[in-house]
């Protein structure tokens, strides 16, 4: 049995306003849907050795998923999630009912992400990076931290956070923390428990084809596509839906220096997405 200290949890914002006037600045917020895995508890820690207090979310957000989406079979693991955060020493969470969260009457304002939010990741999910922002915006609101985590495995989602504090001057510092892999190098994700075990073997490409693409970067943008292709395209079971090189906000890639290499697949019914930062070096 843990002998951690249980975190204080609110489950309404009354009580988590009243909890977050007692905790020592500076706050660092860690948003999650639970289900929670090591790349989550990597987040509580890097919190912890920045900020004198440390708040997670555990809500599984409906306004980010569309119609036929997983959002009535994502996993709901309330307990264990509670466990891990006292385990990594939070000191308080926010667990909500939905009608909290989006009370009943409300005028529906939400926060539009603009053209970023349609492209990769918001070109098949449309209204997703609203719904993610949205909620985002309300825990910045309601927790008011200096700081808040987010992983870099939904990097698209960090970049518009990220452009969402500085643009809408919400003062919270929006801090990446590299994704969590498990040896063969596939990302860690709540979703990953919905694959088969031939599903899980063949996910592993997913990263490996970032690695090989990562790897040509000295060779320029068009070597560090192919390379990934190739991996890809061996690689049965795996349907890709967009490999795209981008710099690192999203914008084209350019001729030389830091990039970004996004892929995202599909095993089964199951969506991979995954990302590596790659170095480009000029062609010749
Ligand atoms: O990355 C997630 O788990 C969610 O998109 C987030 C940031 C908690 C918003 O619901």
């Amino acid at each position: 049995m843990s002998t951690a200290t249980a975190p204080a949890v609110a489950e309404t914002t009354a009580d988590l306003r009243a909890l977050r006037a007692r905790l020592p600045a500076p706050v660092a917020l860690v948003p999650t849907m639970g289900a929670l895995h090591e790349g989550h508890r990597t987040l509580v820690r890097a919190a912890r050795e920045r900020a004198g207090s440390v708040v997670a979310s555990v809500f599984v957000n409906p306004a980010q998923f569309g119609p036929g989406e997983d959002f009535d079979r994502y996993p709901r693991t309330w307990d264990a999630d509670l466990a891990a955060l006292a385990e990594e020493g939070a000191d308080a969470v926010f667990h909500p009912p939905v009608e909290e969260v989006y009370p009943p009457g409300a005028a529906g304002v939400s926060v539009q992400p603009g053209p970023l939010g349609s492209v990769l990741e918001g070109a098949v999910r449309p209204g997703h990076f609203a719904g993610v922002l949205t909620v985002v915006a309300k825990l910045f609101g309601l927790v008011r931290p200096d700081l808040a985590l987010f992983g870099e495995k939904d990097y698209q989602q960090l970049v518009l956070i990220r452009a969402m504090a500085r643009e809408l001057a919400l003062g919270v510092e929006v801090v990446g923390v590299p994704t969590v892999r498990e040896e063969d190098g596939l990302a860690l994700s709540s979703r990953n428990r919905y694959l088969s075990p031939e599903q899980r073997a063949t996910a592993a490409a997913l990263s490996g084809a970032l690695r090989s693409g990562a790897a040509a970067g000295p060779r320029g943008g068009g070597a560090v596509l192919a390379a990934a292709r190739e991996v890809l395209a061996g690689t049965p079971g795996l349907v890709p839906d967009y490999l795209e090189l981008t710099d690192p906000d999203l914008g084209p890639a350019p001729a030389a220096g830091p990039a970004r290499l996004l892929v995202a697949a599909r095993a089964g019914s199951t969506r991979l997405i995954d990302n590596l930062p790659v170095e480009l070096g000029e062609t010749r």
